[in-house]
């Protein structure tokens, strides 16, 4: 909205500018400066607006955003036309993403490069390279604890490779998406550093306190994120003689968004990356931004402004990348990260759907998808302008974020039901095939995360040791069953790296010094690309995933209605074993009905008629008609279903 005393300042400072000859010559630079200026200005009074130096600090920010904008490389301003003259780019079927550790993928980035083609053979076009700035040798938080955030980390390659492989990616049509560890950085990154030593500049960067009266007022709310390997909130700094804060590992230290200067030295990082050719990047940890007394300080209002301030001058530079939020939070919080009222969809433009990715665990434990339907139903809306990132695994554990209500709605009770949940994943459960671990476990809440590869919690470790054809075959069709919801429900699928073979649990980190007490690299795995031949191998365990994969992902493609701009209804398949929905757009609908159950089930035909489908409604994933039986269709056990109108082959 047009706001008087925004523009009245940024008209002085351009005046200013261009006097000083500061100013670079760019009409759609200015023309976005101008839209977006009147938002930066009122969100960033709203955050400083109290601090003498406010009105500096702010200037200090549009000569970034100049400064930014000239230095941005003509092709990625191409790109970013592109998108702004289709911004609803990121919500097409056809985008499909991938996740995977540099590392244990290829070795480097110039070993990633040659296996691209591997990701496109599959059917991916987005990449989420994990963590691979500059981080401390020994424990980083798989590199979650930034050191120098315009360095690629020396084991992974330089900046140049970066860029080498963002080029090869974009030539193939593919996109590149990044981290931005917002909330904390490294105890070795230079800020850490320069505080350690005594700078008082510096060390208002962080959460430093001098005792433990205002620590300790802070813990009495704050909940523990690594209660086993990193318990309380605070560490303390022996050079320093302070408690510093560190919500996650005590080499993690928080940042502290009060000051302005550390969102501007922020900024201009989110600027440098963007600038690298990023297209999509995921913010870290956002909901624990802003920290306050008395709260379990996430979600904080503040938290949103922030976000939205960055949000608003990426805009003004980098029009074309767009923001992830990873915000594994309650339902009814997470939404709120794509923004709300006058900057719904300005926030945050994907998130991972968190809820959807546990709910679906839920009905694999349970064989019930009463909870899943319930839940699903609940959900708040999101801005047509936003998107879930919608996935079944990822590098973190699962947690059992779900809402109690929900939980109490369907008659579980919501403390057993999770109990339940971690013995099953866990094998523990009488019958129960999967091959889980706790992550985690808190004795004082008893709350408890589940790690390990989809694989293995569906029951594959165990099958191909036991040599069970039919354990294999029952694990293998549950994995396609889940991937083929997360593929069509809306939003862009994440296959989380080796899922596409099978891979189940990785033991070495068992015997690694440095990782043996986090248990989430049991699900982070090392590939062996002889034993990933494989899946050309007629009947070994990847080539059946692998092939089955690529076509789900094909079809995904090949259906525009899957996109996430087109609604999607939950349909009551009157059997809690089956869930349901169905996606349309103005010409084409499909019906996406699948069997969370090792037993065969059947829906009535009365079903694809309130569906709107008509009986002779073919399968997308098969290419078939649905077995029908006496009026009924047929589910093998953990079939999927994606019954259409439309036709492909
Ligand atoms: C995010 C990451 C997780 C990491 C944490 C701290 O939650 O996904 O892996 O431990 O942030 O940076």
């Amino acid at each position: 909205m047009y706001h008087r005393p925004a523009q009245k300042f940024l008209a002085a400072l351009l005046q200013q500018m261009e006097q000083r000859g500061e100013l670079a010559s760019h009409a759609e630079f200015y023309a976005r400066l101008g839209a977006h200026f009147s938002d930066v200005y009122q969100l960033f009074y709203r955050l400083y607006g109290g601090r003498d130096d406010v009105s500096e600090r702010l200037s200090q920010l549009v000569r970034m955003l100049v400064r930014a904008h000239t230095e941005r490389p003509d092709e990625l301003k191409q790109i970013d036309r592109t998108r702004v003259a289709d911004p609803q780019w990121y919500l097409s079927s056809s985008l499909v993403s991938t996740m995977l550790y540099v590392d244990r993928f290829s070795g480097t980035l110039a070993g990633f490069e040659k296996r691209i083609d591997y990701l496109k053979e599959l059917g991916i076009n987005l990449v989420h390279l994990m963590p691979l700035l500059e981080c401390p040798e020994g424990k980083n938080d798989g590199g979650y604890a930034v050191c120098n955030y315009r360095k690629v980390d020396e084991a992974y390659g330089s900046m140049g490779d970066l860029q080498r492989v963002i080029s090869s990616l974009h030539k193939k049509g593919m996109l590149l998406q990044l981290d931005l560890v917002l909330n904390h950085t490294s105890d070795q990154h230079e800020w850490a550093q320069a505080a350690r030593a005594g700078d008082a500049h510096f060390q208002d960067y962080y959460y430093l306190f001098d005792d433990r009266s205002v620590p300790d007022e802070y813990e009495r709310s704050l909940p523990e994120v690594f209660p086993e390997s990193a318990p309380g909130n605070f560490t303390f700094i022996e050079k320093l003689g302070k408690w510093a804060m560190t919500v996650f590992h005590e080499y993690q230290w928080d940042l502290n968004y009060t000051n302005p200067h550390v969102f501007l030295e922020m900024l201009d990082i989110l600027l440098f990356l963007a600038n690298r050719g990023v297209d999509v990047l995921r913010l870290d940890a956002v909901p624990y931004l802003w920290k306050r007394i008395g709260s379990v300080s996430q979600n904080e209002p503040e938290a949103h402004l922030i976000l939205q301030l960055f949000n608003s001058c990426a805009k003004v530079v980098a029009p074309g990348v767009a923001f992830m939020a990873e915000a594994v939070v309650q339902p009814a919080e997470i939404v709120r990260y794509f923004g709300e009222g006058d900057y719904a969809g300005r926030e945050c433009e994907m998130a991972y759907h968190v809820s959807l990715m546990v709910l679906l665990w839920d009905c694999i434990a349970t064989g019930d998808t009463r909870l899943f339907m319930h839940a699903m139903r609940a959900m708040p809306e999101i801005p047509r302008e936003a998107t879930w990132f919608t996935y079944i695994r990822c590098h973190d554990d699962i947690g059992l974020g779900y809402a109690d209500k929900d939980i109490l709605s369907v008659g579980f009770d919501p403390f057993l039901h999770r109990r339940f949940m971690v013995e099953y994943f866990t094998g523990e459960y009488p019958g129960s095939p999967a091959r889980g671990a706790t992550f985690m476990y808190n004795p004082r809440t008893q709350d408890a995360r589940i790690s390990g590869t989809a694989a293995s919690l569906l029951g594959l470790e165990r099958a191909v040791e036991l040599q069970d054809e039919s354990a294999i075959s029952a694990a293998i069709d549950s994995l396609i069953m889940l991937y083929a919801v997360v593929t069509s429900i809306g939003g862009i699928p994440i296959i989380y790296y080796g899922d596409e073979v099978g891979m189940t649990n990785d033991y070495t980190f068992l015997t690694d010094p440095v990782l043996h007490d986090d248990n989430r690299w049991m699900h982070r795995p090392r590939i062996d690309w002889e034993r990933m031949k494989r899946r050309s191998k007629e009947g070994s365990v990847e080539q059946r995933v692998f092939s089955r994969m690529q076509r789900l992902i094909g079809a995904r493609k090949a259906t525009p209605e899957f996109g996430a701009a087109n609604p999607m209804h939950l349909v009551d398949a009157e059997n809690s074993h089956i869930l349901s929905f169905l996606r349309h757009d103005e010409s084409q609908r499909t019906f996406v009905t699948a069997n969370v159950t090792d037993l065969p089930q059947y829906i009535d035909r009365s079903v694809l008629g309130r569906a709107g489908l008509p009986e002779d409604a073919v399968d997308l994933i098969t290419g078939k008609p649905p077995v029908w039986r006496a009026g009924k269709i047929l589910f093998e056990p953990y079939q999927c279903y994606w019954l259409s109108t439309r036709r492909i082959n």
